[in-house]
C-alpha cells in the first residue's frame, strides 16, 4: 500500500486509493475512511459532488497520521466550473476537508449539461485556475476526470500544464481501450473508478474460478488485474473486512494468460458509459 506511481510532475501517488463515491456523509463515510487509514491506505479520494468531504476530513483528522503521510484527492464540481468559481471551490474543498492543501485536484466531468454549449471554454478557465493554484502550493498535481480523447484535446491546446491523471471508469467489464492508449501517450496516469465495476463484476461467473486458482477472492483479482495494467484503482467499500481485504493484492501475481482472460470480459456486465451523454 506504500508503493507509488511517479506523476508526470515527479509526484508520487500510492498506487491504491480509496475511493469514497456512494459513502453516505456522516458515520458511514466516516467510519469508511477510519477504517481504511486503519487498514493501511494512504490515498483517500473524495469530491465536491459526494458530499462527504467533512466526514472524509474529520476521519483523516481523527486518524492522526501525519498530513504528509497521505495523498488526498478532491474534484471540481460541474456547476463550479469557470475561473473565479473554481478558485472559488477549491477553497471550500480545501476548508470542508480541514487541510491546507490537496495533493490533486480534478475536473470531474468534462461536458455537465449546465455548459453544453460552452464546456471548451469552461475547461480552460477552470484550468487556469488550477494551474495557478499548482503554482500557489495549494495542489500538488491538477488532472481531470471521465475525460474523453476530444476532451483531452481541447484542453491541451491552452494548458500549460498536462494533467497528470485521467480518473475514469474502469473495470474489466469496461477497458476503455481509447483513453487508456491516449493518458498513455501523453504521460497522464490512467485512475480506475468503481474498479469493480460498482459491485457488478461479480456477475461474471469466470471470475470465480481464476479466483480459486490464487485463491484470492474475486475483488482481489480484478483490483490485481487493475494494478497489472499499470492503472490506478479506487475501491469502495464501507465494510471493514472487505477495506482490508481490497488491500491484499501485493502477494500474488496473474499469468499473462489470465490477464489476457479477464481483458476478455469486457462489455460482458454492460457496463460502458459515455461521459457526453452524462445528464449531470
Ligand atoms: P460495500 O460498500 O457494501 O462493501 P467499486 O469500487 O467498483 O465502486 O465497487 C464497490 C462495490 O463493490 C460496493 O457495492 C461494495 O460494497 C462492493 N465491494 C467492495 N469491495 C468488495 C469485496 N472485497 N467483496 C465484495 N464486494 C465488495
Amino acid at each position: 500500500l506504500t508503493d507509488t506511481y511517479t506523476l508526470n510532475n515527479g509526484v508520487k501517488i500510492p498506487v491504491v486509493g480509496f475511493g469514497t463515491w456512494q459513502s453516505k456523509d456522516g458515520d458511514e463515510a466516516y467510519n469508511a475512511v477510519k477504517a481504511a487509514l486503519e487498514a493501511g491506505y494512504r490515498h483517500i479520494d473524495t469530491a465536491a459532488a459526494y458530499g462527504n468531504e467533512e466526514s472524509v476530513g474529520k476521519a483523516i483528522k481523527d486518524s492522526g497520521i501525519d498530513r504528509k503521510e497521505l495523498f488526498i484527492t478532491s474534484k471540481l464540481w460541474n456547476r463550479d466550473h469557470g475561473y473565479e468559481s473554481a478558485k472559488k471551490a477549491l477553497d471550500t474543498s480545501l476548508a470542508k476537508l480541514g487541510t491546507d492543501y490537496l495533493d490533486l485536484y480534478l475536473i470531474h466531468w468534462p461536458n455537465p449539461v449546465q455548459f453544453r454549449d460552452e464546456w471548451q471554454q469552461r475547461n480552460a478557465d477552470s484550468w487556469r485556475a488550477m494551474e495557478e493554484a499548482l503554482d500557489a502550493g495549494k495542489v500538488r498535481a491538477i488532472g481531470v476526470s471521465n475525460f474523453r480523447a476530444h476532451h483531452l484535446d481541447e484542453l491541451l491546446k491552452t494548458a500549460k500544464v498536462t494533467p497528470a491523471v485521467n480518473q475514469i471508469f474502469l473495470n474489466p467489464s469496461d477497458t476503455e481501450d481509447e483513453v487508456v492508449a491516449y493518458n498513455k501517450e501523453h504521460g497522464i496516469l490512467s485512475e480506475a473508478y468503481s474498479p469493480l465495476g460498482t459491485g457488478k463484476i461479480f456477475t461474471i461467473p469466470e471470475l470465480k474460478d481464476i479466483a480459486a486458482k490464487y485463491n484470492k477472492s474475486v475483488a482481489q483479482v480484478v483490483l490485481r488485474w487493475s494494478l497489472q495494467h499499470g492503472f490506478l484503482p479506487l475501491p469502495k467499500s464501507v465494510h471493514a473486512d472487505r477495506i482490508k481485504q481490497n488491500t491484499e493484492i501485493f502477494d500474488f501475481e496473474l499469468s499473462d494468460d489470465d490477464i489476457k482472460k479477464i481483458d476478455g470480459f469486457h462489455g460482458v456486465a454492460g457496463l460502458a458509459q459515455d461521459p457526453d451523454a452524462t445528464d449531470f
